[in-house]
């Protein structure tokens, strides 16, 4: 049973999602002009998936386009500790990765993801996050592009869950 949640407002509403993720599509375009193609996307399930098909769809570039899974979020908290549960399939080895998040919170997740990437020594490495919440960080990432910066409450729609619910809401919503 998902818990009974009033949406007032959304934070972050359909139509701001869909012009900033194309406004990200056009930076990454230019910035990769130069770029060893086609470039690898590595998605991390599942939070970025909404928002990676999305931007991939508007991402005039050819590219690669794989899965991983990982987690250091129980219910409304980091646990403080990353497990991958899946890992990519494509070698990226010589390619340029670019590796799509849903929100980058501690920062513990993404880090390791980029240490893990790294160590199937690609060309270079890039991090996108839709969302970047640095009130929460306990260590630094280095983030190369960025959705909307969000303030500290927990947030979910969009392909970010509460309890493995509420993905499929079109808009960002606080709660609590
Ligand atoms: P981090 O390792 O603390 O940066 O958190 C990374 C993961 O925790 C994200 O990829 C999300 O899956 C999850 N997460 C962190 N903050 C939130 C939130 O506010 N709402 C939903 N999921 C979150």
């Amino acid at each position: 049973m998902l818990p009974p949640i009033e949406f007032q407002k959304p934070l972050i509403s359909a139509e701001q999602l869909e012009a900033r993720v194309a406004s990200l599509a056009e930076e990454i375009r230019a910035d990769y002009a130069e770029a060893v193609l086609p470039i690898s996307v590595i998605v991390v399930l599942k939070g970025a998936c909404f928002f990676a098909i999305d931007l991939l769809k508007k991402l005039d570039l050819p590219c690669r386009m794989d899965f991983l899974q990982a987690s250091s979020y129980s219910g409304m908290g980091s646990t403080g500790e990353v497990r991958l549960h899946s890992d990519i399939t494509l070698p990226v080895a010589g390619t340029d990765v670019l590796l799509i998040e849903d929100i980058v919170d501690t920062g513990l997740t993404a880090s390791w993801l980029a240490q893990h990437l790294t160590s199937h020594r690609p060309a270079t490495v890039r991090l996108c996050t839709l969302l970047d919440k640095p009130s929460a960080r306990r260590i630094a990432v280095r983030i190369d592009y960025i959705g909307f910066t969000v303030p500290e409450a927990f947030v979910l729609g969009y392909g970010l869950d509460y309890d493995e619910g509420y993905r499929n809401l079109p808009a960002i919503y606080t709660v609590g």
